[in-house]
């Protein structure tokens, strides 16, 4: 079958390209209050935003431009097209968060304002390979919107990727990214067959087998693509004091913790090397994720079934569903200081992960993972237990280790990840900018 030809040059590209490591961020919000105002925004950024045809930024900073519903609503989007949308979309992210396990501390009565509110529209991520080539960049675009009455950054959250590209918990990030057909980005698991398409850019077949409608009017949906953007807070702290406290030692320390995530802290996989870490392997981008799990470990003996990487991806592993249609791309990034090696109290200070999905489909994708998959076990049969590391766990949550002759069961898990906020919101195509840019209703 022929590869489909994706018009890169109109898909925005954070969609489809990885990032360059290390890297700084920035998420800025903005609030529309006045929709002419809005459209020239929208206009304006247009001709900074980067295609997935670019092979570098321009300028050194990559922008991606999305909108939450409230965002199309703002700059007067007409109500036909609107409701052309999946209704994830419309009702966004806080009004999902029962689905979502963001109950308790984490629902969105406790989120940062101004997420989870009516007040974020726009949503501009820059990514720079420094700080220095980020503010710089951001000078150039603050005169953009400075200048312009009716539109106000109300939010800002500066991120970093470091060099080690390890998260707060201390484990190597950014490894496992799928291969997109007619992209010509490769993906880490060259055992893992190309995706279609239309899993992550609308307006092309997907691994249903069809093109699924796109928001209309044509121009404004095809190219885009969804992103579900979390600010999900790390407990360090109580990882680490939880790992020593149900563990004999160092050693046996860095393996709960390996099981826990189904990688040891360098990358290395368990699924390659289940008895001890091999850093070498952990950094070896053509290694570190060539592996599937049904062959060679259906039980789990290795990598648990509840390890967040095999919940989060079961490859080829035997479970209910088929995986392939609950894939994401991931562009996450750290935000927050480390907490020293060692520290066992928490110091006060908020750290964690900028989470961000990227696909197609914000419900069979990204709700279905956080649902189904981190926080309930049936898929593989197993117990009630959630996501080790960023389930909702509430005190009581179990993890089982399955071990010869008996598995070894964890008590008394608690959440290690708060949600502190988050929206999804659409990542029209460049010309799709420009269309809303024109708006004249
Ligand atoms: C603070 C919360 C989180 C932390 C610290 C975290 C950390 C990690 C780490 C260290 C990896 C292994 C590196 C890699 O494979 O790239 C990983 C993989 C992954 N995570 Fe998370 N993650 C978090 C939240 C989430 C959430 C909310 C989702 C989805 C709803 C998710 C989905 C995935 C997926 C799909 C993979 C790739 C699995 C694979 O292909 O093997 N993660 N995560």
């Amino acid at each position: 079958m022929s590869v489909p030809v994706l018009e890169l040059d109109d898909i925005q590209s954070g969609v489809l390209r990885p990032r360059p490591t290390p890297f700084a961020a920035v998420y800025i919000i903005f609030r529309i209050e006045d929709r002419n105002a809005g459209r020239e925004l929208m206009g304006r950024l247009s001709t900074v935003v980067a295609s997935a045809a670019d092979a570098g930024p321009a300028r050194d900073t990559w922008v991606s431009i999305a909108l939450s519903f409230q965002g199309l609503k703002a700059l007067g989007v007409p109500q036909s097209s609107l409701d052309s949308f999946p209704l994830q979309f419309q009702q966004g992210m806080a009004t999902r968060a029962r689905i979502l396990g963001d109950v308790g501390e984490s629902s969105p009565e406790h989120w940062e304002k101004p997420l989870g509110s009516t007040d974020v529209h726009v949503v501009l991520t820059a990514i720079s390979p420094d700080t220095e080539h980020l503010e710089t960049a951001l000078d150039r675009a603050r005169k953009t919107y400075r200048e312009l009455e009716g539109v106000t950054a109300i939010w800002r959250q500066d991120c970093h990727v470091r060099p080690d590209e390890k998260e707060a918990f201390g484990f190597r990030d950014g490894i496992g990214h799928p291969a997109v057909e007619g992209s010509a980005v490769p993906g880490t698991n060259h055992k893992e067959r190309p995706f279609k398409a239309g899993e992550f850019v609308l307006g092309y077949q997907d691994e249903m087998g069809g093109v699924p409608p796109v928001p209309q009017p044509e121009i404004l949906g095809r190219n885009g693509s969804y992103v579900a953007f979390r600010k999900l807070h790390q407990r360090v702290a109580a990882f680490r004091r939880y790992l020593k406290e149900n563990s004999s030692g160092p050693e046996a320390e860095e393996l709960l913790a390996a099981k826990m995530m189904g990688r040891w802290r360098s990358g290395a996989p368990l699924a390659l090397c289940p008895l001890h870490d091999d850093p070498e392997l952990g950094a070896d981008s053509h290694r570190n994720n060539d592996f599937l799990f049904k062959e060679d470990d259906p039980i789990g003996y290795k990598t648990p079934c509840g390890a967040h990487i095999r919940r989060t991806n079961p490859r080829d592993a035997g479970i209910a569903g088929v995986a392939r249609i609950h894939r994401m791309v991931r562009r996450g990034t750290s935000y927050g200081p480390s907490l020293p090696e060692g520290i066992l109290e928490d110091d006060g200070v908020d750290r964690g992960l900028m989470f961000a999905f990227v696909g197609a489909h914000l419900g069979r994708q990204f709700e279905f993972v956080q649902s189904e998959w981190m926080n309930d076990s049936s898929f593989f049969a197993g117990d009630s237990a959630k996501d080790p590391v960023a389930g909702a766990n509430d005190g009581t949550g179990i993890f089982d280790i399955p071990k010869r002759p008996l598995r070894k069961r964890l008590q008394g898990l608690s959440r290690f990840v708060v949600t502190r906020g988050g929206e999804y919101c659409f990542i029209p195509g460049l010309r799709a900018l420009r269309w809303l840019a024109d708006l004249n209703t």
